[in-house]
């Protein structure tokens, strides 16, 4: 049966540069000695890190410290280790957006952290809301261990916050005492103009931890993210590492590439993935009885689309997965696991042919799922 991947957040599997990476492998390894036949070390591949601290230079306009990055297997590593080393006893809190990554959600349960969430508009986590939240919580005597923040192409909602509201998330933070986790893992899947600076960059006395990724702009497949930590946590976080560290082949083979490719590479899949954003955004419109409202993401590889309130959210991912098509599910993403009236759908992975014909059984299968009067 034809399927239409609209589910999980994957770049352009056309574009992945498997000759790139080969030529880049075949001059690297001969030049590895015996590194590879040594463990990396808690912080890794040096070259890679030096070469995303520039990453990170040229897209905030100051360089992390290379000393401060250690690389990790996948982003999700490096999301998971913040529960491990900041919840201390099951029921210690951490605060997040109430619509957040799926992925983290699931982590942070295993975790038995207890989720707080805080609602969101169009600016991304609400900032009333906050204040309001950690008042209460430390009143009950739950200090929360740390704020989870998307706060740059939210997943699911796509949001950016704007700089004032950065600046208050820093502050509520700091009179709270309360460490940040930035992730930025959509950090350069960048369609439009328009840039926010990262938390980790904002001058304040907050401890921020800043998580990126490789998996949007290269593939999952590589496996590479890394953290920056404020060099007083940095020790504390590595304590929990005890995976012998990241791949140095993975690493490296990576470095090899990104060396002279990377920028080039970021500019031509972002064209490439934004030209499906855009035909998403068009189909998506064509269907207004059945996608009553979505989000339009300047970066980042999701929609956030609201159902008509309707839907039986149950029956319409049955029927879906029936005709093929894959979506996420908003319940996925609430921070209680409420069963809302949204879906996310993604827009890297598919091809035009799948968005053109996907969209449409999509909406139909919408239409087929209302909820009969009682
Ligand atoms: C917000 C966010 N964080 C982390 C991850 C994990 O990515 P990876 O481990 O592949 O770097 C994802 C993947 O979708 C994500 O959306």
């Amino acid at each position: 049966m034809k399927t239409f991947p609209f589910g999980s957040g994957r770049p352009d599997p056309a574009s992945f540069p498997n000759r790139g990476l080969a030529e880049a492998a075949m001059r690297i390894l001969p030049e590895l000695g015996a590194e590879l036949a040594c463990y990396p070390g808690s912080l890794g591949y040096e070259p890679l890190r030096k070469l995303m601290s520039r990453r990170f230079a040229r897209r905030e306009g100051v360089a992390l410290p290379v000393d401060q990055i250690v690389l990790t297997t996948g982003s999700m590593q490096a999301v998971t280790l913040m529960a491990q080393v900041f919840v201390e006893s099951p029921g210690d809190v951490i605060v997040l957006e109430e619509y957040s990554y799926s992925g983290t959600l699931s982590a942070y349960r295993k975790e038995k952290a207890e989720l707080v969430g805080i609602p969101l508009d169009d600016h991304g986590m609400r900032m009333d809301a906050l204040e309001g939240t950690l008042e209460q919580l430390v009143s009950k005597n739950k200090q929360p261990r740390f704020i989870y923040t998307l706060a740059t192409y939210q997943n699911p909602t796509g949001s950016i916050m704007p700089l004032g509201r950065r600046r208050e998330l820093l502050d509520i933070a700091g009179r709270y005492a309360i460490p940040v986790v930035e992730d930025h893992c959509y950090a350069d899947t960048v369609y439009e103009d328009h840039h926010e600076p990262a938390l980790w960059t904002l001058e304040h006395d907050t401890p921020v931890i800043h998580i990126e990724s490789l998996s949007k702009i290269l593939g999952p497949g590589i496996r590479l993210g890394y953290l920056a930590a404020p060099r007083g946590l940095l020790d504390r976080i590595l304590l929990y590492r005890r995976d012998g560290g990241t791949s140095t082949l993975s690493a490296a083979v990576v470095y090899e590439y990104f060396r002279e490719e990377l920028w080039s590479h970021v500019d031509r899949i972002n064209a490439i993935v934004r030209k499906k954003r855009d035909l998403m955004f068009e189909m998506l419109s064509r269907f207004p009885d059945a996608f009553e409202w979505f989000s339009r993401p300047k970066g980042g590889l999701f929609i956030w689309v609201r159902l008509p309130d309707a839907t039986d959210t149950v029956a319409c991912e049955q029927l879906a997965e029936s005709r093929g098509v894959d979506y996420a599910t908003g319940k996925a993403f609430h921070v209680s696991s409420l069963d809302v009236p949204y879906i996310r759908l993604a827009f890297g992975f598919a091809t035009h042919d799948d968005i053109r014909t996907g969209i449409p059984i999509l909406a139909d299968c919408i239409r087929n799922s209302r909820k009969k009067p009682d």
